[in-house]
């Protein structure tokens, strides 16, 4: 496999986000050029590394998307730029449709346009849905997602591979589990102040930020009532992107991958470890159930580690928790 694709440009788009930020700098670090495209609706310039280019834009802005991609001669395209919070999404389904579904298809025509050839797309373990008979989820388990956040990327999935069947673009579908921690050498993380991933929620309330944390639900079928997900540290889940890009660049067919370490813990269990990690037993309250959430959700990775040849790195509760903690005490109000 080769090691870097110095003359390939890619277009990142969501790249001054949580998970496109940390990947734009592990793409720099491997001399790919880099020109990031994310309207900041969610992301942060601060985040983008100086050495890529940054066009603020909207995806939904064909125009512009087509014009980037020519002028910068881009040859393949992360595509993370959606909106993903689960309870908003139930609440304003029409606006993750538009976002995220409209997003894509303007993307792909930009693409076609431009003669773009690759293409990892970021979707979600939400795709799954109720997938909850604690066994790992691999990828043929049966999509059915219990929001729309969830059904957006799975409509994303189909168009990409209708798509890729009729024209030359290949593509990696990663379907990321839970991502959370920062980076180990302290610059980069979780930057919304508005936070509602659990990790970095719990970094919040360690550090006094927030004064406690909601458990949505303890009745659910799991060993403690609390939901089972599958955490995935940041720098793993960037590394994982490299080496889907490197695997279309090196000719391999379309695929799709399950992303995580096939291990789960609790909500619960998470915020023990955040408590010990910080020595603060801050506040945890139990609140009823959100709509939406599946009890249980844990990756079988086998695909991605026999075709892309992944090997976790940060597979570790409190060090993911550390490095969240870490990152929180830096930055943010
Ligand atoms: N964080 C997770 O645990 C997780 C899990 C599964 C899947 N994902 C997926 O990973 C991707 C990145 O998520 P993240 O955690 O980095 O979120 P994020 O909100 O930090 O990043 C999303 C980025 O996309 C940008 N964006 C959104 N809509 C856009 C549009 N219309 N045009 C241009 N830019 C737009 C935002 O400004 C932001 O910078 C998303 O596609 C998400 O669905 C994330």
């Amino acid at each position: 496999m080769r090691e870097s694709m110095p003359t390939t440009t890619v277009l990142v788009t969501g790249g001054a986000g949580y998970i496109g930020s940390h990947t734009v700098t592990r793409l720099l670090q491997q001399q790919y050029k880099v020109v990031v495209f994310d309207n900041l609706s969610t992301g942060f310039v601060e985040a983008v590394s100086p050495d890529a280019e940054f066009i603020q834009g909207d995806i939904r802005d064909r125009r512009l998307l087509s014009q980037v991609l020519g002028d910068y001669k881009v040859h393949s395209i992360i595509h993370f730029a959606a909106k993903l919070n689960v309870k908003e999404s139930v609440q304003q389904p029409l606006e993750y449709y538009e976002n995220n579904v409209l997003g894509l298809l303007s993307t792909l025509q930009a693409a076609q346009q431009a003669g773009v050839e690759n293409l990892v797309f970021s979707s979600s373990s939400n795709v799954f849905g109720d997938a909850s008979s604690e066994k790992l989820i691999d990828e043929s388990v049966v999509k059915l997602p219990i929001n729309p956040y969830g059904r957006s990327k799975l409509i994303c999935e189909e168009i990409l591979k209708d798509f890729s069947r009729t024209t030359k673009l290949r593509h990696a579908i990663l379907r990321y589990f839970n991502v959370a921690g920062a980076a180990l050498d302290g610059t980069n993380g979780q930057r919304t102040g508005n936070a509602y991933h659990l990790v970095h929620v719990a970094a919040q309330a360690a550090l006094g930020k927030i004064s406690e944390v909601d458990i949505y639900g303890s009745d659910y079928p799991t060993a403690d009532g609390t939901c089972v997900r599958d955490y995935i540290h940041i720098e793993d889940i960037a590394q994982i992107h490299i080496l889907a890009l490197q695997y279309l660049l090196n000719g391999g067919p379309s695929q799709d991958f399950n992303c995580g370490y096939g291990r789960g813990y609790s909500v619960a269990q998470v915020l023990a470890a955040m408590q010990k990690v910080s020595q603060n037993e801050f506040h945890i309250k139990t609140a009823a159930r959100r709509p939406g959430d599946s009890p249980w959700l844990v990756s079988d990775s086998t695909k991605l580690k026999r075709l892309l040849g992944w090997q976790a790195e940060h597979d570790d509760l409190d060090g993911i928790c550390r490095s969240a903690l870490a990152w929180e005490r830096r930055f943010g109000p």
